[in-house]
């Protein structure tokens, strides 16, 4: 049996390097002679199955334009963006994220009983640590209202204007467990039937945060939490322009299907996470400290995998990029 590594189907583009460059026009004579500076070249390295990349060499606190460019240009490309060795305070972590988009404010609104101050507004505490530096009570709210990222999720389709990408970067991990997985929803899209993508494309589902929270069986909202979180509409079939790809958007935080009955709509969506999270959709990133993985969550979903969480501390910030539109 060849050994397999962490990240789950990597194993035929291992030895496959990429180059990608823009380079100004005045540059290339340069660039043929092989001193084009490191810093207008990204060095992609694919995992899972190409449809993300670890990315070599970069500062993310010191990106000239061109470099900005060709991070932007792999993004549509590759969906999760791994960055490996970065030091960032969170400034600089909103600062990268915001040349995507606008931040979204964390959600301290829903976890008012054990609010932070730990964090910049723009930056949200995914962590199980709390602002003395403790692990996490069992009974904290926190700890409860986190559990459902073990569910597969996409970053805030339950707002109107969903997330475009996401941002998070790794301060302290366990030594075992607590991976990020996640899954190409344009891979998984494009392996269905033509028929069914068709049957698909037409449909709106209607997303809550309070679908997943109830699916991990919490369901003490308070009525102005309720009120919050009220479901938005959003295409199940998704068009990406930058990428000229079709995706499924798909998300755990959704509770129905316009047009067709509860059940018949959960198991439709059920069957669907269920296909798009097959292996062969799948890289599992086992965090390493300094990483910042940057994903696109129209065309991704993600869970956080367990971990030994009153034994280990696990430190990751988020920021959070809105997209510009509802989807429908
Ligand atoms: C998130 C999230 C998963 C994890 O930050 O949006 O879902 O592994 N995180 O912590
Ligand atoms: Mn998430």
């Amino acid at each position: 049996m060849p050994s397999r590594c962490a990240r789950d189907g990597a194993n035929s583009y291992q030895h496959l390097r990429l180059r990608l460059s823009i380079v100004p026009p005045w540059q290339d004579e340069i660039a043929e002679q092989g001193v084009l500076p490191r810093s207008n070249t990204l060095i992609l390295e694919p995992v899972g199955k190409a449809f993300g990349a670890e990315v070599a060499e970069v500062d993310l606190r010191d990106l000239t334009k061109e470099l900005l460019g060709a991070v932007r240009e792999a993004f549509s490309q590759y969906a999760v963006l791994v960055f490996p060795d970065q030091d960032l305070s969170q400034e600089d972590q909103a600062k990268f994220a915001a040349y995507f988009g606008p931040l979204e404010a964390a959600p301290s609104a829903i976890y008012q009983d054990d609010a932070r101050q730990r964090m910049q507004r723009d930056i949200t505490d995914v962590s199980n640590i709390d602002d003395d530096g403790q692990l996490w009570r069992p009974d904290s709210r926190v700890r409860q209202l986190q559990v459902a990222n073990k569910l597969w999720h996409t970053d805030s389709s339950f707002k109107h204007v969903p997330a475009l990408a996401s941002c998070l970067y790794a301060r302290v991990v366990p030594p075992v467990g607590g991976h990020t997985a996640f899954a190409d929803l344009r891979g998984a899209y494009d392996a269905l039937p033509t028929d069914r993508q068709a049957y698909l494309k037409p449909l709106i589902a209607r997303h809550t945060l309070m679908a997943s929270r109830r699916r991990m069986g919490f369901d003490d909202f308070t009525a102005d939490e309720a009120k919050a979180m009220q479901a938005v509409p959003q295409r199940l079939v998704r068009f990406l322009e930058d990428a000229g790809r079709e995706t499924l958007y798909l998300a755990s935080h959704i509770e129905g299907i316009d047009g067709m009955d509860a059940d018949a709509a959960m198991h439709l969506v059920d069957e669907l996470i269920a296909h798009a999270t097959q292996p062969v959709f799948i890289y599992r990133h086992r965090w390493r400290v300094g990483d910042l993985v940057l994903w696109d969550n129209r065309c991704t979903m993600h869970r956080a995998t367990p971990f030994d969480d009153m034994r280990w501390g696990r430190d990751l910030h988020r920021a959070t990029v809105s997209d510009v539109a509802n989807t429908v």
